[in-house]
């Protein structure tokens, strides 16, 4: 997809400096914001783990509010958690406020239960241009046990927004020297 000419760049254009990547929409390349920019694939996820890796970006208890007729949890609500979790990171990353652009591939493979710890962990596994995709992972546990289960994956895909609500180059990461 390409970037309209209104996108301001506050950053040196060379290209010496900056890392040149594939766009998911097949362009001709979108400027990375980081040169140790991870790929996509398999990158943030714990396929196949039994624990997820690290600390959730945020951890909520599925309410009776949440559930559907049968008493398993709306697969709505998880999506919103997921959401509100992935911005949560995105945001922190860009520096700015991001709106949610994309969601893709998301699997429920496990129901969740009315009372269940819900852990969502959420890791940057790309940021292009303007947009970061945010693979998020949701994980249950029962209350009063300590197996935790995962249960929903997907990977969405945010766009940092000037204030404006334009989009806006996501700057380096706090650390970068360029
Ligand atoms: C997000 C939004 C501002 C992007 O506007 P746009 O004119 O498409 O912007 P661009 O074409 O410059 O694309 C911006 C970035 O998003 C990416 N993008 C756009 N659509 C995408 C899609 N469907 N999937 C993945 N990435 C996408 C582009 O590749 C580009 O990434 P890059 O800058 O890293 O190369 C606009 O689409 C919008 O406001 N959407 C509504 C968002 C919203 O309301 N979300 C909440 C839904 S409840």
């Amino acid at each position: 997809m390409q970037i309209p000419n209104t996108l301001s760049d506050p950053r040196p254009t060379s290209t010496s400096r900056l890392d040149t990547v594939p766009t998911t929409g097949g362009g001709a390349g979108a400027i990375a914001a980081s040169p140790a920019s991870p790929p996509v694939a398999g990158e943030g996820a714990s396929e196949g783990a039994s624990r997820p890796r690290g600390e959730p970006a945020i951890r909520t208890i599925a309410m009776p509010a949440d559930a559907n007729p049968a008493g398993d949890i709306f697969g709505g609500w998880l999506m919103a958690q997921m959401d509100l979790a992935a911005g949560n990171v995105a945001a922190r990353r860009a520096r700015s406020r991001c709106t949610t652009v994309a969601v893709d591939r998301i699997t429920f493979l496990q129901p969740v239960h009315i009372g269940d710890e819900v852990s969502l962990h959420a890791d940057i596994v790309k940021v292009g241009r303007s947009s970061l995709t945010v693979q998020v992972e949701a994980w249950r546990r029962s209350r009063d046990g300590e197996e935790q289960v995962k249960v929903t994956d997907a990977r969405f895909v945010f766009v940092a927004l000037d204030q404006g609500g334009r989009p806006r180059v996501v700057p380096p990461a706090l650390g970068e020297s360029y």
